[in-house]
């Protein structure tokens, strides 16, 4: 068997389990996808989206890079966010930060990561603004777990800066986007930003003009 024999198979055996619970469920999935959540996370392993919340294929929407980044410039994340929304219609957009993130702590240290550096670059911004939240007496740990919650913050504030999700409102489109973050240490879920659903929870200054 070759090295990565066993994938095979336990893709064979997961295969299988779904299709003794619903033995259509792969054909009805073949047609369409009709997911209600888009996922933003990082890409980390220990934070597997589907699973953490308990989703099937079919219901959750994913997009993951390092410390979960809402980039203005990056295509990638921008198209991700543009189906889902207008085309795919989903409802919810959660942005879903964890402690412990080694692309958070990469963002805090002063070593040199290579190509990521010019990704992180945009969460050590975050840390530069914030930095009188960052008390000399806090550990190591508590920095990293602190911009972890300051990052989500940030990126949820920046999907709802982007043209795709105003016009969404603006047609409205029932939409929020949410802030959470999750614990490897314990497997938990927890809510960090209040829920955004309309354009006059985001400053004025972000707002852009409708479509003409
Ligand atoms: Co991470």
């Amino acid at each position: 068997m070759s090295e990565l024999g066993f994938l095979f198979e336990n893709n064979t055996r997961w295969a299988e389990e779904i299709k003794a619970e619903d033995p259509e469920f792969f054909k009805k999935l073949a047609s369409q996808q009709s997911p209600q959540f888009l996922w933003i996370g990082c890409s980390d392993s220990r934070v597997p989206a589907n699973e953490i919340v308990g989703l099937l294929p079919g219901e959750l929407f994913v997009h993951r890079n390092i410390a979960n980044a809402v980039v203005h410039t990056d295509l990638n994340c921008l198209s991700v966010l543009y189906y889902a929304v207008s085309v795919l219609k989903i409802k919810h957009i959660i942005v879903c930060g964890h402690y412990g993130c080694g692309g958070i702590q990469a963002a805090l240290g002063d070593k040199q990561m290579g190509l990521a550096d010019h990704w992180l670059r945009n969460i050590r911004d975050i840390y530069y603004n914030k930095r009188e939240q960052f008390e000399d007496s806090l550990s190591e740990r508590d920095r990293v777990n602190l911009l972890c919650e300051l990052n989500v913050a940030q990126q949820v504030a920046n999907v709802t800066h982007t043209s795709i999700v105003q016009n969404a409102w603006d047609q409205g489109q029932d939409l929020s986007v949410h802030g959470w973050i999750y614990d490897i240490g314990d497997g938990l879920l927890k809510k960090l930003t209040p829920v955004i659903d309309t354009l006059d929870k985001i400053p004025e200054q972000y707002r852009v003009r409708k479509q003409l």
